[in-house]
């Protein structure tokens, strides 16, 4: 009968390949962990303008989130627009999520107001980083001009 000793490459290889399927679903949760945007940049705040869409898309007395631009767009009773970038200001995750006029950070929770930019909810200190919006042609253009 043939033994393999324990050292030998066989036994290696396989040990390689079992510490790799290992390590391959605690890369894939780093990736879904991190909030890193296309291309795995970090998600930023537009620094020109930027056509959002229609004018229509954002409701009187609502907001509306751009989360390919990472900016947020609410109308008051009024019709005036606001426009804050949606990359929230505790640790720089891009905000995912509107509910009402309520923005809510993915990674830690803080909440903030769409209407205004204040934090709502902890751990978020900072208020959302206002950004000039206006409405041309029909389209909500937002970001600071150059
Ligand atoms: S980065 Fe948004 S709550 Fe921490």
């Amino acid at each position: 009968m043939e033994t393999v000793p324990t050292g030998s490459p066989t036994t290696a290889r396989r040990r390689t390949v079992l510490r790799g399927a290992a390590l391959a679903p605690v890369a894939g949760l780093g990736l879904a962990a991190c909030s890193t945007g296309e291309g795995g940049k970090a998600p930023a705040t537009p620094t020109a303008p930027v056509d959002l869409g229609a004018e229509s898309e954002v409701p009187e007395g609502g907001a509306k989130l751009y989360r390919d631009a990472n900016v947020v767009v609410s109308r008051s009773g009024d019709g005036a627009l606001k426009a804050f970038s949606s990359i929230c200001t505790h640790a720089g995750c891009a905000i995912n999520k509107l509910s009402g006029t309520t923005l809510t950070c993915p990674c830690h929770g803080s909440e903030f107001d769409a209407t205004t930019g204040k934090v709502l909810q902890a751990p978020a200190t900072e208020p959302l980083h206002a950004l000039p919006v206006e409405a041309k042609g029909g389209r909500i253009v937002a970001g600071p001009k150059a």
